[in-house]
């Protein structure tokens, strides 16, 4: 997703630019398929962020979530001698993945106390593909998948490469987020192919719970449908211990998860997609996901055999990152403690949280307002599909230093005006 192309706003060039565009032939609709006819223009605040990055003024950004760029410490000369395998050198392909990385990825899970064999495992080169590898093996042009909102902004654009529509399913908060079921059971149609959960969900930072994991089996088991679970941030636990999809036996059941996330490390491109649920299905749908795999071998050797000391790195990476999140939290409630306008909401893993804010303008005009005067970038809630507005998300992996003066900011321009916001 590209938010920082810019709009030249300089008078000749800007002029030149519309009469070459007013006399471009409409090739869009001749030469591209539909499904990439997307508006591709910057929104407002990422025309705002550009402007404001151009003009050198020292930026707060609590939208971080680069772990690579955000101060955490990593063992960079086990990571580098994990990259140098001899066996790089060979070319032995295996549609499933090196099983040596299958292995690693297995070991994790059984370290978490959670059983998933090698021959269930599916490697992809991120969590992105292993969905589309999924939308593939289920949907046909046309068909639906339930996706949650709010949620996180990457499915619309999925859902147009793979030829799916996404229907949302509402969360609702009351003491903690939770799913509407009723409304979840009436989205359902005839081309309802499967539900996406993330556990836990980005960025309203809830897990799917025990009863809800009945319901969706349950609910998937009668309509022929699949569910598939989005676990990148499983291990980012503010609260009690939470079970992975991994094993899940109610219903056809798809559980991706990925070194980008849960060991920090998301330019190395290490994911993986695990099957569970009844025998027959299980079968089916690996025999048909190994055929997409090797349609496309997407996974490089070094990658897979570093997979055992990429994977180990997480222990490092979650406690420092785990420490900061914890460490935010915690100033961010400090701060909030005597604030009457502002709270923010329940949240019980992953690496955000959502402030609740007075509702009396769009959320995107108050964040380009935090962000021309206040020098803060934040995310307003409908990047999100929260809905309506009152919600801004902030990422709770920014430095502590950063995320301290930039919530002190955020408050501030509230406290001026509590109608206002940033005015
Ligand atoms: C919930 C969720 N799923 C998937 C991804 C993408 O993960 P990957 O880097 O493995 O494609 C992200 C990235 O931020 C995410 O937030």
């Amino acid at each position: 997703m590209n938010t920082t192309i810019c709009e030249p706003d300089n008078g000749d060039e800007a002029a030149e630019q519309q009469h070459a565009k007013a006399h471009e032939p409409d090739i869009n609709h001749l030469m591209f398929a539909s499904r990439t006819n997307w508006n591709l223009k910057p929104n407002r605040l990422a025309e705002a962020l550009e402007q404001h990055r151009s003009s050198g003024r020292p930026l707060l950004d609590l939208s971080a979530s680069n772990p690579t760029e955000c101060g955490i410490k990593y063992d960079a000369p086990a990571i580098m001698r994990s990259l140098c395998a001899p066996a790089s050198l060979l070319y032995r392909p295996d549609p499933k993945g090196l099983k040596s990385a299958r292995q690693a990825v297995s070991d994790y899970y059984a370290e978490r106390g959670e059983g998933v064999s090698v021959d269930d495992l599916i490697l992809t080169a991120s969590t992105s593909e292993a969905y589309s590898f999924i939308f593939r093996l289920l949907c046909n042009p046309g068909d639906d998948l339930l996706i949650p909102t709010p949620g996180y902004p990457l499915f619309d654009f999925l859902a147009d490469v793979n030829d799916v529509r996404m229907v949302r399913y509402p969360l609702f908060y009351d003491h903690g987020w939770h799913i509407d079921i009723h409304a979840l059971k009436q989205a359902i149609t005839p081309r309802t192919r499967g539900i996406i959960v993330v556990h836990p969900n980005n960025p309203t930072g809830h897990f799917t719970k025990t009863e809800e994991i009945a319901q969706l089996n349950q609910v998937c088991s009668a309509n022929q449908m699949a569910i598939i679970a989005d676990e990148v941030f499983l291990d980012f636990i503010l609260g009690s211990a939470q079970k992975s999809f991994v094993a899940n036996p109610g219903a056809l059941t798809f559980t991706m998860s990925g070194i980008s996330k849960i060991c920090g490390l998301p330019q190395m491109k290490f994911a993986w997609l695990a099957v569970s649920g009844p025998k027959a299905e299980k079968r089916e749908a690996l025999a048909r996901l190994e055929m997409i795999a090797d349609t496309y071998l997407s996974l490089n050797a070094p990658i897979q055999l570093a997979a055992p000391v990429l994977l180990q790195q997480r222990k490092k990476f979650q406690e420092q990152c785990m420490g900061r999140v914890r460490a935010n939290l915690a100033q961010l409630d400090a701060q909030l403690a005597d604030n009457q306008h502002l709270n923010r909401l329940v949240v019980e893993g992953g690496w955000y949280a959502v402030l609740r804010i007075p509702a009396t303008r769009p959320d995107e005009e108050l964040a380009i307002e935090l962000l021309q005067k206040h020098d803060v970038y934040v995310h307003p809630g409908h990047f999100y599909d929260f809905e309506g507005d009152g919600y801004l998300v902030v990422s709770m992996i920014t430095p502590e230093q950063d995320f301290s003066e930039g919530v002190r900011r955020v408050l501030s321009g509230f406290s001026e005006n509590p109608n206002s916001g940033g005015k």
